[in-house]
């Protein structure tokens, strides 16, 4: 008997991504097979997104699109998820009658329960259930050496801002010894890295008596064998502490690489987003892991134009950027989300406003950027091994055991990640490195978006052609 095919969009942030990892990974228990070609689908999900963008527009058009292809195939069903599912349930419903199931951000675990009342007839079912944290949930992962794992469902932070408490409900922590039990089923399935995600990592297991930190969390991690690299994101600077920083500096497995939303460096508008701290407290933790973390790699996220925000308060963001010498940041225009309280606060900054200080915010991000890229430049920096370069030409036994005896007659690019996780593109000569080989990459240029280098670190032969 063939198995049913199915289809999955998703929009959206790293979360989204995974929680498409775990519906991918329930249908497939269920006996369906992942499919790209959606035209040919028995099933085609929706994953979507409302955090920032027009998410209502793009998954009123998309489902427009896919009810088209119900009267060529009557028997495909259509399914939407994820935040604006959970937000609009009921209202994608009416809108839209070709969708046959609407399931939440929160209740995932109950998709073969869902499938099958979906066989009689249209399901919508948004009703959080508590996570399931008696084992291992089934997942289907992406990509073979880096996988995400979550330790944590939803935020209590509330900034004022932000749909996702109301989208992914209150914080809950995976017990510890799951996540090792997921991370050590990771590392048993080759990957050789883990990305741990939460929204609010570092207030991880406060809620919990008798829960590891979030530091101890990560000492744990670092102690299994065969696993080379701890990731996190994302982390909230009022729960940035000496624990995680100081896990961070001693481990050799967790990247020295911290992602710390500062979102304005006015107190004035952190005090009406409801971040919990001043822009002179942001600093200060920018401080510690600067001191404790030596070398270590500092990004963030920010938001121009939110309600009330004055030139005087953008020039204070700037100051921050000045300041705390972000590696790159993710900079958004403030967009109203119905239902947070910014929604309705008064003086909404106009659309050129916004795009005015967005520009000036970029181009200053932009130099510093590539100062500190530059400021690599005759580096020797540990790289994980990707893949070969996009029209580079492959060794043909890349991946084969016997890979390493080769050496290929021309040197070959490669990209990789630091473990700042710079994207690097490097010129190997000698035996071609495999995916998610560690080399030791000397770092020749310094692109905004990444560096250039070469392994071995001292061929200076291929200097002048290094990507
Ligand atoms: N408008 C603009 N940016 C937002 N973010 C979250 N909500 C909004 C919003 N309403 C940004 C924040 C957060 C990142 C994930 O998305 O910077 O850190
Ligand atoms: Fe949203 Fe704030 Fe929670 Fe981040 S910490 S998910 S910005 S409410």
């Amino acid at each position: 008997m063939s198995s049913k095919r199915f289809s999955i969009f998703t929009y959206g942030c790293q979360m989204n991504r995974y929680d498409t990892e775990t519906i991918t990974g329930h249908l497939e228990q269920e006996g369906y097979e992942r499919s790209e070609d959606f035209e040919r689908s028995d099933l085609i999900l929706l994953n979507t997104c409302s955090i920032r963008d027009k998410a209502e527009q793009k998954v009123f058009s998309q489902l427009g699109r896919l009810s088209r292809l119900k009267k060529v195939n009557p028997a495909l069903k259509i399914a939407v998820c994820g935040c604006f599912a959970t937000r609009e349930g009921e209202g994608i419903a009416k809108r839209q009658p070709a969708v046959d199931l609407i399931f939440g951000t929160q209740n995932i675990s109950e998709l073969p329960r869902l499938l099958g009342r979906m066989a009689k007839g249209r399901v919508v079912d948004v009703a959080p259930v508590e996570p399931d944290f008696t084992e291992v949930a089934p997942i289907q992962r992406e990509g073979a050496l880096s996988a995400w794992v979550s330790i944590a469902r939803g935020c209590d932070n509330f900034c004022t801002f932000c749909v996702v408490p109301y989208t992914r409900g209150p914080e809950w922590s995976k017990p510890s010894a799951l996540i090792v039990a997921e991370v050590e089923k990771a590392v048993a399935e080759g990957f050789k890295e883990v990305t741990l995600l939460g929204q609010n990592v570092n207030s991880y297991g406060r809620k919990t008596p008798g829960e590891l930190s979030f530091g101890g969390l990560l000492r744990r991690l670092d102690r299994l064998e065969g696993l080379r690299r701890v990731r996190f994101m994302t982390s909230h600077p009022k729960d940035c502490d000496e624990d995680m920083v100081g896990a961070m500096s001693g481990g050799s497995k967790v990247c020295e690489h911290l992602h710390l939303p500062f979102q304005s460096g006015s107190d004035e508008v952190l005090r009406r987003m409801d971040r919990g701290y001043t822009a002179e407290e942001y600093l200060s933790k920018v401080g510690l892991f600067r001191q404790r973390v030596p070398g270590g790699v500092l990004t963030s996220d920010v938001i121009v134009g939110f309600p009330g925000e004055t030139d005087r308060d953008f020039e204070e963001t700037l100051g921050v950027l000045h300041q705390a010498r972000f590696d790159s940041i993710f900079m958004f225009k403030y967009s109203p989300r119905p239902g947070t309280p910014a929604f309705s606060m008064k003086d909404q900054v106009p659309e050129e406003a916004q795009a005015e200080r967005f520009e000036k915010a970029l181009r200053l991000q932009r130099q510093v950027t590539e100062e500190l890229h530059l400021a690599l430049v005759g580096q020797v920096l540990e790289v994980m091994v990707e893949k070969p370069m996009e029209g580079a030409p492959a060794p043909a036994c890349l991946g084969c055991p016997a890979a390493s005896e080769r050496r290929p007659a021309a040197p070959v690019g490669f990209t990789g990640r630091t473990r700042g996780n710079h994207r690097v593109q490097f010129l190997a000569s000698g035996p071609a490195p495999r995916p998610g080989d560690l080399v030791d990459v000397r770092i020749l240029r310094g692109g905004l978006h990444a560096l250039g280098g070469v392994w071995p670190p001292d061929s200076a032969a291929m200097e002048e052609s290094a990507p």
